[in-house]
């Protein structure tokens, strides 16, 4: 069944259920407002109207409503599916909580997710395929900057139907000229966003007025009720009609005898006997037989998740797609994308992250913000960085060819998230836009004298040393002294010093994030450049920011890369003070000075530690060719 896979394994009871209801048709929504919108309360409202709420949970609910509930004697629906939500907190791990109920027309999946996380992570965990979103709004309130951006995410996500729930209209007096307001101003916003279709709906969720059942106290509304909407609302979208897309999640290959690809069709059909293509390679072949569960099957549709056997031994690895070999997706290692950030970092071009699809990943940086729409206007804004909950239209590089589809054909293949590689933490969602196809006629040229020959000629081995620490913390006094004795040595060294680098190649750049981070990728292409050219290639960078380190470290080769970490304290670099910026900067004359009002992140695992109070720099720096030589490095 289409959306087993939704259903949470202990749901048991739901599974029935919604298997018994398997010939009405399905309608997938999701919800959008602030907490305060009432969100929770109208979720709890339909369930509950709807009838699907356990004997067992009406119980708890009414002993939980006298204990913590803020309604006296109402039910208090929030508490209800707040109550589901930490049920399923502790057994599953999606982020997106699913709620079902069917009225005799239709069956409905609601998608629910806390905070402003709702609209990208339903996205991005591959489950936006809702058809309508409901846009709450405090009819108190009226149309806020998040009701606006929440309606202009929406809109890119290639929802195309609208319920405007204007609740809490029992608190404004049933009034139809506030009501009347708020649509016109509604309206007017969402003009050019491109919907289908709008439907304003005055309620309270609190009351359950139009909710589920006409409310008996505005008798100048007409409209549907939320649920007769919900129940009626004609969406158009049919997976089923598009172009094969085939995301291979896993080969399975259980004995010699058998080798099938496994995953969920993402759009089309496919039948054995059908040609089907690799994306990613071009080769093609035969479905040799359609693998659901323990059945055999002639064909199958989006949405199934199915094992496809093909007649060759052809290959297709985890994150490949099988497509239809006359309706091919995109294969391209660059592409531009309007990316939707939701982390508190905000983000910056040339930072590395690791990008993810349905099925594949691959490490990716957004090489450039080409722009940021504002949510209000829609209009384009030059930026360099993208904040917390701001949208952008951006380029990205990524390490290997990547196969996908405009997320405007194809929400499933057209979308992406990014993922932060040291927190782990979910910072962005993309939406492709179309691939870019410049960098595809530039091709790496291969160099026949290796860096490993470079080296072996100077009597050493290839390696960049990477010097961070505060301003004024001896990176480059140390530096400086190593670079002497390894010339004394005959080796062939170079120091590429912050300072200096800052007045030829990144003169233009000056102390923002956004510009350190530039900072940083451009010396670490150059030292990339020097340690290729066989150099031992010192860097003496305050390199401020683990990430843009790790991307340094990135650029090399395995070994080719030693952090060191020149640890001075803050106090003792201000005290000491060599060039009177510590002074400058704490009497707020210079901005964003590293360790006053811009942060250093100390290295968590350095290869070199060196804690400089009370040390001789000239110890230090031949502590540093004692351990290179114990490394064989020289
Ligand atoms: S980094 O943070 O981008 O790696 P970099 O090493 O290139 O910095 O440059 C740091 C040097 O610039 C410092 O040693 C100091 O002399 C000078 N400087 C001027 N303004 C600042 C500032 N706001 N923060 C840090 N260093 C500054």
């Amino acid at each position: 069944m289409e959306n087993e896979a939704l259903i949470p394994e202990d749901d048991a009871g739901i599974r029935a259920y919604m298997r018994s209801q398997e010939h009405k048709s399905l309608l997938r929504f999701l919800t959008c407002g602030s907490v305060d919108d009432g969100k929770s309360t109208l979720i709890g409202r339909l369930l509950y109207d709807t009838k699907l709420i356990f004997e067992d949970q009406l119980a708890t609910l009414k002993n939980d409503t006298r204990k913590h509930g803020t309604t006296g004697e109402e039910f208090d629906f929030a508490l209800l599916v707040d109550g589901l939500e930490a049920e399923r907190e502790q057994g599953i791990t999606i982020d997106v909580a699913y709620r079902f109920f069917a009225t005799s027309p239709r069956k409905f999946i609601v998608a629910d997710t806390p905070g402003h996380e709702q609209y990208t992570r339903n996205m991005a965990t591959g489950a936006s395929t809702a058809d309508v979103a409901v846009i709450l709004i405090d009819a108190r309130q009226g149309v806020l900057k998040q009701t606006r951006r929440h309606s202009f995410i929406v809109s890119q996500l290639g929802i195309r139907h609208i319920a405007l729930a204007v609740n809490k209209i029992d608190l404004v007096d049933f009034s139809k000229d506030v009501f009347d307001r708020i649509v016109a101003d509604y309206r007017a916003f969402a003009r050019d966003l491109g919907f289908a279709s709008i439907t304003p709906i005055p309620l309270s969720a609190r009351y359950g007025d139009n909710v589920t059942t006409p409310s008996a106290r505005m008798d100048w509304y007409h409209g549907p009720t939320l649920l007769a909407f919900l129940e009626t609302v004609e969406v158009d979208r049919d997976a089923a009609q598009g172009p094969l897309r085939f995301p291979v999640q896993y080969v399975n290959r259980p004995n010699l005898d058998f080798r099938g690809f496994a995953g969920t069709i993402a759009s089309g059909s496919v039948k054995v006997g059908d040609t089907v293509t690799v994306a990613k390679s071009g080769q093609s072949s035969k479905v040799k037989r359609i693998v659901l569960g323990a059945d055999d099957r002639d064909a199958a549709i989006a949405g199934e998740a199915v094992t496809l056997v093909l007649e060759d031994e052809i290959e297709v690895s985890r994150g490949n797609m099988l497509v239809a070999p006359d309706q091919r997706p995109h294969v391209a290692d660059q592409l531009a994308a309007n990316l939707i950030w939701f982390d508190e970092e905000p983000l910056f071009a040339g930072r590395p992250y690791l990008l993810r699809t349905e099925t594949d990943q691959m490490p990716a940086t957004v090489t450039a913000i080409k722009h940021r729409i504002d949510v209000n206007t829609f209009a384009q804004e030059a930026a360099k960085s993208l904040a917390m909950n701001e949208i952008g239209h951006c380029n990205l590089s990524l390490q290997a060819p990547l196969a996908f589809d405009a997320y405007k054909d194809n929400r499933l293949t057209g979308a992406f998230i990014l993922i932060d590689r040291l927190t782990n933490a979910t910072v962005a969602a993309g939406l492709i836009d179309h691939p870019l196809r410049r960098a595809s006629n530039v091709h790496w040229q291969a160099l026949d004298v290796t860096r490993e020959a470079r080296a072996e000629q100077k009597h050493q081995k290839a390696v960049t040393l990477w010097f961070t620490g505060l301003s004024g913390s001896g990176k480059s006094t140390i530096a400086n002294l190593l670079d002497k004795r390894l010339f004394a040595l005959g080796k062939h060294a170079t120091l590429l010093d912050g300072d200096n680098v800052r007045h030829g190649l990144n003169r233009d750049l000056g102390f923002t994030e956004a510009d350190r981070v530039e900072n940083i990728r451009r010396v670490a292409e150059v030292a990339r450049l020097m340690t290729d050219a066989g150099l031992i290639t010192m860097v003496s960078f305050i390199s401020p920011f683990r990430e843009d380190r790790q991307m340094a470290r990135e650029r090399l080769p395995d070994g080719a890369f030693v952090e060191i970490f020149v640890d001075t304290p803050f106090e003792e670099c201000a005290r000491r003070d060599v060039k009177g910026l510590y002074a400058k900067a704490l009497r707020g004359e210079i901005k964003n000075f590293t360790g006053v009002d811009s942060p250093y992140e100390a290295p968590e695992n350095p290869d070199i530690h060196l804690r400089t109070s009370g040390r001789d720099a000239a110890d230090m720096a031949e502590e540093i060719e004692t351990w290179l030589k114990a490394r064989g490095y020289l």
